[in-house]
């Protein structure tokens, strides 16, 4: 658990709400947040949808793992600390800019379930939508688009996702996946179906 350390501060509340925002947007803020394996899909779909989004009007804006990872999170890795206080951050992040009537989408791995959770605690009912982006090992293991897995197998990564580090699947997620089934197009158009069901979009 990260400590709080400032004290003497006050929340401030500005006279312009999220609702206002919202209004001038002519969307909903929420937040999207992909959750799977690493070459599971999460930031081609995330990618996808934020695509088709953009085609609709909707302003959208995908927080994607290996990005944040050059800057915000730059001073963390991939211990089991690290990785929990790697998605705190962005789930703080993707408040933020839900806050600003966006819809965020984040492409992280995010294996653990109380990480995932947590992110989830932050976000008002029904404007969190958790997507499970399935995919056999075997199948992720074979695109291996950065050859990661061919490296963790080799052992040159530790602590690698589905070989070398645990990943636990989302028990209750809005919306599970499955991209060795479902193509691309396919894939993001659920999500899509989705938004539009629930009046998001
Ligand atoms: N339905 C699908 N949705 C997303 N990616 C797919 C799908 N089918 C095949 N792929 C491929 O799987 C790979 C996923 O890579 P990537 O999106 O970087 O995964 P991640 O961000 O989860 O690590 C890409 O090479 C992509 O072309
Ligand atoms: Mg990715």
């Amino acid at each position: 658990m990260t400590e709080k350390k400032a004290t003497n501060i006050t929340w401030h509340e500005g006279a312009i709400t999220k609702k206002d925002r919202e209004r001038l947007l002519g969307q909903k803020g929420v937040v999207i947040w992909y959750t799977g394996l690493s070459a599971s899909g999460k930031s081609t779909l995330a990618h996808a949808v934020e695509e088709k989004l953009f085609e609709l009007g909707r302003v959208s804006y995908v927080l994607d793992g290996d990005n944040i990872r050059h800057g915000l999170n730059k001073n963390l890795g991939f211990s089991p600390e690290d990785r929990e206080e790697n998605i705190r951050r962005i789930g703080e992040v993707s408040v933020l800019f839900a806050d600003t009537g966006v819809i965020a989408m984040t492409a992280f791995i995010s294996p653990y379930r109380s990480d995932r959770d947590q992110a989830r605690t932050l976000v008002p009912e029904g404007r969190f939508i958790e997507i499970y982006v399935k995919v056999p090992l075997s199948v992720a293991e074979e695109r291996d688009p950065k050859g990661l897995y061919k490296k963790a197998r080799a052992g040159e990564i530790k602590e690698f996702t589905g070989i070398s580090a645990p990943y636990e699947e989302p028990l209750k997620a809005e919306l599970v996946i499955d991209t060795s089934e479902l193509n691309v197009e396919e894939s993001r158009d659920v999500v899509i179906d989705f938004l539009t069901a629930r009046n998001l979009i």
